[in-house]
């Protein structure tokens, strides 16, 4: 009861803010935008005693114009229980908090529906990101493929389905996160994916978050093959990494400015600058001051650039909203 009220206020004042002419809505063509993992908790896996920056629900995180877009992490599995995928949404919808649908491994987190349309309202785009480390994203062969597109529109995007997880929500696209596995029947998925966006009632989005080194290992071909919106290049836990952005041997974004140019078969994708939000394990965080100067530099001669990608929202809210520091830096 006290949940539904409360979304719901945050639902009008957003609305209101809408009316009020201080949001607009997400641009894929601008350099400015900020993209946001939400989904994983990832401060709360390595500050477990700090419970109050934990990951809340994703409507908190849109209260501001600092972010513009969230890939929802992680639709981990292709297949499981039903022939239907497998959702993970950390503390947020879970087996304690959340029931399955039944027959099947998937969770029933419709109590979101009203967080993802107030973000939407908000102006932002909210997509379902497909993989993680762990993600299993794998197809016997490209009929397989080419039929699971019809399933993820019916489940997340304009179709209709019993076992929506978040239910009358529409999301804006879906996001590539893989990091292992093969790429068998991803060409096929895609385009069957993107004929079926074409043909929706408002613009969808497919995105992808390769790693640095050139060419990703685990979705490059893909990446060559099929025109994708926007690339978030995880310039982190690898010798790429942001640690190294002054040794132009190491930070590469001049190669997947070029890929972009002469690549891709959309010569408009737009490349981000993926970055951790918190000094964690692994390697590429820097302080705001320098992702600052790394993002003015990068903004001014790069035509391909289109923002930054953050993993993830709880660790930029726990690290002192470093999210706001990088939209600053984006908005100059
Ligand atoms: C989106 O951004 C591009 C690039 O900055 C700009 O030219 C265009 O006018 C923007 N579109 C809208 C609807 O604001
Ligand atoms: C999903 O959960 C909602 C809210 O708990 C419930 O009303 C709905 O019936 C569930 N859907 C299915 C198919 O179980
Ligand atoms: C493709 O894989 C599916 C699922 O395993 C299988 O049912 C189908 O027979 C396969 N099709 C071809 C053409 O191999």
């Amino acid at each position: 009861m006290f949940i539904a009220d409360s979304s719901r206020l945050m639902l009008s004042s957003l609305l209101l803010g809408v009316m009020a002419g201080r949001t607009a809505a997400f641009n894929m063509s601008s350099n400015k935008n900020l993209a946001v993992y939400w989904g994983q908790n990832s401060y709360g896996a390595s500050n477990s005693d700090d419970t109050a920056h934990w990951q809340q629900r994703l409507s908190y995180y849109c209260k501001d114009n600092v972010i513009d877009t969230f890939p929802i992490a992680f639709l981990v599995d292709s297949y499981a229980e039903g022939n239907l995928p497998l959702i993970d949404l950390a503390n947020t919808c879970n087996s304690g908090n959340a029931n399955y649908f039944p027959g099947t491994g998937l969770l029933n987190c419709s109590f979101l529906a009203s967080d993802i349309k107030a973000c939407q309202a908000a102006g932002k785009a909210v997509t379902i990101s497909f993989g993680g480390g762990a993600g299993h994203i794998q197809f016997r062969n490209d009929s397989q493929a080419t039929a699971y597109a019809k399933t993820i529109w019916n489940l997340f995007l304009g179709g209709k389905s019993k076992t929506r997880p978040f239910g009358s929500a529409i999301l804006d696209g879906i996001d590539m996160d893989i990091e292992g596995g093969s790429q068998t029947g991803y060409v096929s998925f895609l385009t069957e994916l993107r004929k079926l966006m074409n043909r929706g009632k408002k613009k969808y989005y497919i995105t992808a978050a390769p790693q640095c080194p050139f060419p990703d290992a685990y979705i490059g071909s893909t990446l060559n093959t099929v025109g994708f919106d926007a690339v978030y290049v995880q310039f982190y836990n690898n010798y790429c990494g942001l640690q190294h952005y002054k040794n132009r041997n190491d930070w590469n974004f001049a190669t997947w400015d070029n890929w972009a140019k002469s690549v891709s078969p959309n010569h408009d994708i737009k490349v981000y600058i993926g970055a951790p939000a918190l000094p964690a394990a692994g390697s590429g965080y820097v302080n705001s001051k320098t992702i600052t100067s790394i993002i003015r530099q990068t903004q001014s001669k790069f035509s391909s650039f289109g923002g930054v990608m953050l993993w993830d929202v709880s660790d930029a809210y726990g690290n002192h909203r470093y999210d706001k520091a990088v939209k600053k830096a984006l908005k100059n």
